[in-house]
């Protein structure tokens, strides 16, 4: 009995080492992480959590080098933060396909531009580029003007200087708003209703989608269900909800569209005769497949869907992050708060306008500061479908690659004192770094498409707070927690103090 079990544990050691070999072989130059035979590291990785995900990664390059390779099982990972792979891998306009830990976003983004791959992902990624076309950014600066209004004027109330304030869910609320008017035109007052069911149906999902990403058994649909049925049940709620809504938006949008053609006048100028944005979802529906059909309202969901998302979440962790890296930085807020000053005055009614915001050459330097320190997104996945020769090894097919953004962006190899927030660095090029190492929004064709759109409300949301208030480092340091995006799990803390002129 006994001898025949150790028969079998013998025969499937053999079976997995053959099957592992030739990968094995090609990867030869890459360190492994700690490895058992069939399970490969799936035990050393069960101490990974959303909490401890920086300090793993920091530990492990000091302890194996800028990239290793681990077996979850049969398949093979490597993670790495060698500038070398990052930019071959992100330069590649062949190897653009996303690895599983995206899986279980489809749940709810289905297949839109974050997600899809191929011949989709590139007809997609060429419909939806001429939407951030500076002429609209430039419009949308009213938008990010007025929703920062509502949150100076939320936060009044609490600069007294002494109370501490968790600036994450205001700001979340704020961001909802803009890319909600922005892209899909609407307004849901999440600032103003915070009972608002779309916004709880976004942030319920998020959270859950958040806790899944680090368990990766529950990432798997099937598995979640059978573990976690009461968040299962929660998630398919908030996704049925969220869908309704986009679709109602979609259903009216075309109504309006089709009334507007049918009586001859352009749906860019609305009933006031101003001229209206052309939200991304005018372009979706104006839009044809490659085919020349329109696009079906399901296409057109997964998209909206997909930039409610990612327009707001990474955006709320880089103006939250950076409110709180300014106000434990006295010299870097006074020398901000010179240059915001000089260029709009005294006059706190004036709104903000685009061309003074691209005068704002201190303010870029403290935001790319900020986003190396505390990148929205720590790090990114690719799937390698076929054979892939990097300078020191070859990528098998069939893995999956994590590029640790964290890592590179504190490499000391290319920043010096690497952990000071000393945002003058970005003043000077860095003949250490390229398009390729700074890189907070990736790189390459499948880099972040709302990059312009992130920064320029990132200058329009920090100036308008600052402008107001002086930020004071009250309240628990940031505790980072990565979860899809970066988050702190004892929140993103600050006092304020009315700005006297
Ligand atoms: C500071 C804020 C932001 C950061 C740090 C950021 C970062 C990133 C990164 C790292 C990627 C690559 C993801 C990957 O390869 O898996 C990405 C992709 C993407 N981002 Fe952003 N992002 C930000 C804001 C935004 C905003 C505001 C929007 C929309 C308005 C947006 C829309 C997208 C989309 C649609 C993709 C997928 C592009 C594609 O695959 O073709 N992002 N972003
Ligand atoms: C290949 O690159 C990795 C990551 O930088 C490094 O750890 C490894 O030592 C390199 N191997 C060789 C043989 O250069
Ligand atoms: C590689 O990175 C992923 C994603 O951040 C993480 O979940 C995983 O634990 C990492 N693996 C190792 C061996 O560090
Ligand atoms: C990226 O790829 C293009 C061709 O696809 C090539 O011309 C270019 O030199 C590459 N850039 C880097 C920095 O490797
Ligand atoms: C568009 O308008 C025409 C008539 O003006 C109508 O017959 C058609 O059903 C409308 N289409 C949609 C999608 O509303």
């Amino acid at each position: 009995m006994l001898v025949g079990l150790l028969l079998i544990i013998t025969f499937l050691c053999l079976v997995d080492y053959w099957a592992k070999k030739s990968r094995n072989e090609m990867m030869k130059n890459i360190p492994t992480v700690r490895n058992l035979p069939i399970i490969g590291a799936v035990s050393e990785l069960a101490s990974f959590n959303a909490e401890n995900l920086a300090w793993k990664f920091k530990s492990f390059r000091e302890k194996y080098g800028k990239a290793y390779k681990s077996w979850v099982a049969h398949v093979l990972v490597l993670n790495t933060s060698d500038p070398k792979h990052v930019e071959a891998i992100l330069n590649s306009s062949k190897h653009i396909s996303k690895n599983s830990l995206y899986l279980m976003l489809r749940e709810w983004l289905g297949q839109g531009l974050l997600l899809s791959d191929g011949s989709k992902w590139q007809h997609r990624r060429k419909i939806i580029t001429p939407t951030f076309h500076f002429k609209i950014l430039e419009e949308f600066v009213d938008v990010f003007d007025q929703q920062s209004s509502v949150l100076v004027e939320k936060l009044k109330p609490k600069s007294d200087g002494s109370t501490v304030i968790d600036i994450y869910p205001l700001v979340c609320l704020m961001a909802l708003d803009i890319i909600a008017e922005t892209a899909m035109g609407t307004q849901i007052q999440a600032q103003k209703d915070e009972n608002s069911r779309y916004v709880k149906a976004v942030n319920d999902v998020t959270d859950i989608l958040a806790l899944r990403f680090m368990k990766p058994h529950l990432a798997l649909k099937k598995i979640f269900k059978l573990f976690k049925p009461k968040l299962f049940n929660k998630q398919l709620e908030g996704v049925l909800y969220m869908h309704l809504f986009t679709n109602r938006i979609i259903e009216d949008r075309r109504k309006a569209l089709n009334i507007s053609k049918s009586q001859q006048n352009t749906i860019n100028v609305d009933n006031q005769g101003i001229k209206k944005r052309m939200a991304l979802l005018d372009v979706l529906l104006q839009s044809t497949t490659s085919n020349g059909e329109p696009l079906s309202d399901d296409d057109i969901r997964e998209e909206v869907d997909t930039f409610m998302f990612e327009g707001h979440d990474t955006t709320t962790s880089a103006i939250s992050f950076t409110l709180r890296a300014i106000a434990c930085h006295p010299e870097v807020q006074e020398k901000l708060f010179k240059e915001i000053r000089e260029l709009f005055g005294d006059d706190l009614d004036e709104p903000i306008r685009y061309r003074n915001i691209h005068e704002l050459k201190y303010m870029s330097c403290v935001i790319k500061e900020s986003l190396r320190l505390f990148p929205p997104i720590p790090a990114i996945g690719r799937f390698i479908r076929e054979d892939f020769e990097l300078y020191n090894c070859t990528i098998p097919a069939g893995t999956n690659v994590i590029l640790i953004l964290w890592e590179i962006l504190r490499d000391p190899d290319i920043y010096e004192d690497p952990m000071a927030f000393r945002p003058e660095r970005h003043l000077e090029v860095n003949p250490k770094s390229n398009s390729f190492s700074y890189i907070p929004f990736s790189a390459g064709p499948r880099n972040c498409i709302g990059q312009k759109f992130a920064l320029l409300e990132m200058k329009c949301v920090l100036t308008k707070i600052l402008r107001h208030f002086e930020l004071l480092p009250l309240g628990e340091d940031v505790h980072p927690s990565i979860k899809i995006v970066l988050r702190s799990k004892t929140g993103v803390n600050l006092g304020l103090r009315s700005r006297v002129y």
